[in-house]
């Protein structure tokens, strides 16, 4: 029934399954938990899964992006798939705390991804300069990224030339939070391998690496009309780089949206968010993944319009 739907709405509904933890690794304040998922089915970067501890203190799951996914060769090998965590409250910190051999349960691959076709065949005026991809993450918001450079790696190389460039562009609280940006570099040079220009960088609001400032201080200074952005962080970073897309000319941007989550699967209203014209989306159905102009509309923050300003 499925057939003939773009892949990034094919692959969205999941199955409840089990996870073994295969490993738990701190990655700076947050940690990196990998997982054997057997029955796992491939999913696209920005879907994300809901995820309990088998001894759990929590009723619910928590939902967490899939950072990464990988399927050993085998008939019966059950997929790898990773999580990376910010422990900031009771159900994530007691993910963090699993230890190998501990089972999970795992509802995913869940929700909307980022349409991977859109993005690998941005609209570009065949007179301007190349379109670029702009991965643009806050804090916990880049664990999705690192699944989509991956599979960015392995489009084929024609569909790989529609880039000029890729720029990561994260941002931290501190350059404690900023140690996840190691486990990007790999991917990173993995695409250099096989030959896309990409460039990591990455800002801490305290200054710890150089200069203090958010992620939206690199995006302002790299956005151009022509980028096609993909974002995940805080809603106001989220809103923020929006607002660059509009000031800039309209540039095409995704939001992968947080909400709190009870049921992960579009049955308890729990994620429900407005969004623009007045209407209301489950973030978990019908996002995590949302165009810039469904999500924010078409007119930038009220702060920042000329009627606005000097108020
Ligand atoms: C689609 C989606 C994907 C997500 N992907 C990830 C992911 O890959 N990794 C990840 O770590 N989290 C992710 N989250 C967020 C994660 O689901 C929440 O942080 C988690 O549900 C919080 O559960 P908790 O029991 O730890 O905290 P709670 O007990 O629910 O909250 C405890 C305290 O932490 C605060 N808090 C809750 N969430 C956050 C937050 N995100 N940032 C800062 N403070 C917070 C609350 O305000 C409260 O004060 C995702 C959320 C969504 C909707
Ligand atoms: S989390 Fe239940 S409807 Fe979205």
């Amino acid at each position: 029934m499925s057939q003939g739907r773009p892949a990034h709405l094919r692959a969205r509904d999941g199955a409840l399954l089990r996870g073994d933890v295969v490993d738990v690794r701190p990655a700076g304040s947050m940690v990196q938990v990998r997982l054997n998922v057997a029955g796992w089915r491939p999913a696209v970067p920005g879907q994300f899964a809901m995820v309990r501890a088998k001894e759990s203190h929590c009723f619910l799951a928590r939902a967490l992006s899939v950072h990464s996914e990988a399927f050993p060769a085998g008939p019966d090998a059950p997929a790898r798939v990773s999580f990376l965590i910010a422990p900031v409250g009771n159900g994530t910190q007691e993910l963090t705390r699993l230890v190998p051999g501990d089972e999970v349960s795992v509802l995913g691959p869940v929700g909307r991804g980022f349409d991977l076709d859109t993005l690998v065949r941005p609209v570009s005026s065949p007179a301007g300069p190349p379109a670029r991809l702009l991965v643009v993450g806050g804090g916990v918001g880049v664990a999705p990224f690192l699944f989509l450079l991956e599979c960015l790696g392995r489009v084929p190389a024609a569909d790989r030339a529609a880039f000029g460039e890729i720029l990561v562009l994260f941002g931290f609280r501190d350059e404690l939070q900023a140690a996840a940006a190691d486990l990007f570099e790999r991917a990173v040079d993995d695409l250099r391998a096989v030959g896309v220009d990409v460039r990591l960088d990455v800002i801490c609001e305290d200054g710890s690496l150089g200069r203090a400032g958010l992620v939206t201080l690199l995006l302002e200074e790299e956005l151009r009309r022509e980028d096609v952005v993909v974002a995940c962080g805080a809603h106001a970073m989220c809103e923020a780089v929006w607002d660059l897309c509009l000031g800039a000319g309209g540039a095409e941007a995704w939001f992968s949206l947080e909400a709190g989550m009870a049921c992960g699967v579009g049955s308890c209203q729990g994620c429900v968010v407005p969004v623009a014209g007045g209407g209301m989306a489950k973030v978990c159905r019908q996002g995590p993944v949302f165009r810039g102009s469904e999500a924010f509309g078409e007119s930038l923050h009220p702060c920042l319009s000329p009627e606005g300003s000097g108020s």
